[in-house]
């Protein structure tokens, strides 16, 4: 099965070649028993990328709601408890297990839990399974400029992408500065601030001005910035008003109004120097 939409995807181009798809659908917090008909909603409306990691318990679900889907850009991570280079390769074979897969396209390390002292054995292993065909291309999520500089300086591999918090009200920009400088491309994952953004007044006019649903707006900004993004919906109602972030244009002066509610104190997770559980 084809989705209809895909050759007219926005894509970017990653630092390996391969394109990823700007707009992806989040896994997060739905439940393995909700995965396969959330999954094959969010494919049956256009969605082409689907986010999923070990530690959301739901990868045999979103396994089963890909089924013969063909026209996939699959992404999964590597939890923090599995870090190391001998235990992460165990990991990746398991998530292929439970997906059902004999490759992913995205595989990523989850956190860099500094304090630990295992991502560079870590981003070796991912290496090693992206040369053997497990993983199309790898990267990772919450690393900071130091630790992405660091992987990059023991291994000479530079990672295709960084799924970092981004929302209007957390905007990283001197990260998103460094991914360019590096040729990373930035991921923004919770990008509408887990639904609080919707109700902000700025996001609120742009969206009567445009016709368009609060989140599609938002997800509008995250692609005309260049970035790739990965809203979470549990309804077909959201599932299809976030996806209508293809068919329409924000101005440079709706840009602005969103630029400009970004905040230092805007981040909603953790601080990934802080987080090694
Ligand atoms: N790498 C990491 O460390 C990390 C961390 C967090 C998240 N992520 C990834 O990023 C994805 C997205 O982040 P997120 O799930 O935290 O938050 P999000 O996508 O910013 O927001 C999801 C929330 O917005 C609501 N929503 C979505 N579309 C809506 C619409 N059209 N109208 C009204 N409400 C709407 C959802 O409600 P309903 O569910 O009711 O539709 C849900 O409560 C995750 O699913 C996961 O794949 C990665």
């Amino acid at each position: 099965m084809n989705s209809p939409v895909a050759t007219q995807y926005p894509t970017l181009t990653l630092n390996d070649e391969r394109q990823l798809p700007q707009l992806g659908f989040g896994t997060y917090k739905i439940a393995e028993d909700d995965a396969p008909e959330a999954v094959r909603t969010a494919l049956d409306v256009g969605y082409w990328l689907i986010d999923t990691a070990a530690v959301y318990e739901n990868e045999r679900g979103v396994g089963k709601g890909i089924g013969d889907w063909s026209d996939i850009f699959l992404q999964t991570k590597i939890w923090n408890e599995s870090q190391g280079y001998d235990r992460t390769l165990k990991a990746a074979d398991k998530c292929l297990d439970r997906l059902g897969r004999d490759h992913v396209d995205m595989l990523l390390i989850h956190w860099p839990c500094p304090d630990n002292g295992l991502f560079v054995e870590t981003w070796k292993a991912l290496i090693d399974l992206r040369d053997q065909g497990k993983a199309k291309s790898i990267g990772v999520s919450n690393f900071r400029e130091e630790d992405l500089k660091r992987i990059v300086d023991e291994t000479g591999v530079t990672p295709a992408l960084n799924q970092v918090e981004l929302h209007p009200s957390f905007q990283q920009r001197a990260l998103r500065k460094v991914h360019d400088d590096m040729g990373i491309v930035t991921q923004s994952w919770s990008p509408l601030g887990q639904g609080e953004g919707l109700s902000n007044p700025a996001i609120k006019q742009i969206a009567e001005e445009v016709d368009q649903a609060a989140s599609a707006v938002i997800i509008r900004w995250h692609i005309q910035h260049g970035l790739s993004t990965i809203p979470k919906a549990s309804s077909r109602e959201h599932i299809e008003a976030n996806f209508k972030a293809l068919d329409f244009e924000l101005t440079p002066d709706q840009m602005a109004k969103i630029d400009a509610l970004d905040s230092d104190d805007g981040r909603m997770g953790p601080e990934p120097g802080n987080f090694n559980s």
